[in-house]
């Protein structure tokens, strides 16, 4: 019984010959960066408690924290919707030589013109004060991480007892052959 009385309702406040009810939503408000759903966006009016759900338009991503849907209020307005639209990049690159640092590795989000940092990796050391960054860039990509870290050296080894060490460096992950004396 509620439910026809409810059809009822929304028929005649999508009737175009009854002008709109209190408690009924106008057009949708227009974003700039997302757009509602083919096919309600042109719409003119909308019951109580209609939600709508937004979409990012091209080469826009949403931001993970932000609301996407709006609500019609019984007093006629729709709530709030804030921008949650940006351009943004994938996951930051991986390089051998730094790891990301542990604030920008949780983050979910990286929107056009964020830069993060990186720390040079275990085996690696900073060779300046500098240590590697990268940011997102206008069209969506990451500039490239300067290779600021080197590998870090163990030092020459040494000959063991009647035998010879035979490396080419003696950086990390470099491997020494022992070569035995002769007899
Ligand atoms: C949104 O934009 C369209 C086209 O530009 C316009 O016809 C409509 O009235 C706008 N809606 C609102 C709520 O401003
Ligand atoms: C989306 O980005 C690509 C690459 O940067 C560009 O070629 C295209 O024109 C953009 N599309 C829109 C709708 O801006
Ligand atoms: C590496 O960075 C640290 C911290 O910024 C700094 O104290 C150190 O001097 C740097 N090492 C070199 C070789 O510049
Ligand atoms: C993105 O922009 C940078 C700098 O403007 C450029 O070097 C790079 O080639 C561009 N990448 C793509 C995929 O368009």
């Amino acid at each position: 019984m509620l439910g026809s009385l409810v059809f009822l309702g929304a028929e005649l406040l999508l009737n175009p010959f009854f002008p709109s009810l209190p408690g009924d939503c106008g057009p949708l408000p227009n974003l700039s960066r997302a757009e509602p759903p083919e096919d309600v966006r042109h719409r003119d009016s909308f019951p109580v408690g209609f939600e709508v759900t937004y979409r990012c338009l091209q080469n826009f991503s949403k931001i993970p924290s932000r609301l996407d849907t709006i609500v019609c209020f019984s007093n006629s307005l729709w709530s709030n919707l804030l921008e949650f639209c940006d351009r943004s990049c994938q996951s930051p690159p991986h390089v051998a030589f730094a790891k990301l640092s542990e604030e920008d590795e949780m983050k979910n989000f990286y929107a056009v013109g964020i830069t993060v940092h990186y720390d040079c990796s275990p085996g690696y050391e900073n060779s300046t004060d500098v240590l590697p960054t990268s940011t997102c860039r206008e069209n969506s990509t990451w500039s490239e991480v300067p290779e600021l870290c080197r590998k870090q050296s163990c030092g020459p080894p040494t000959n063991p007892e009647h035998g010879t060490v035979v490396a080419t460096d003696h950086l990390f992950l470099a491997r020494a052959e022992v070569v035995c004396d002769e007899g």
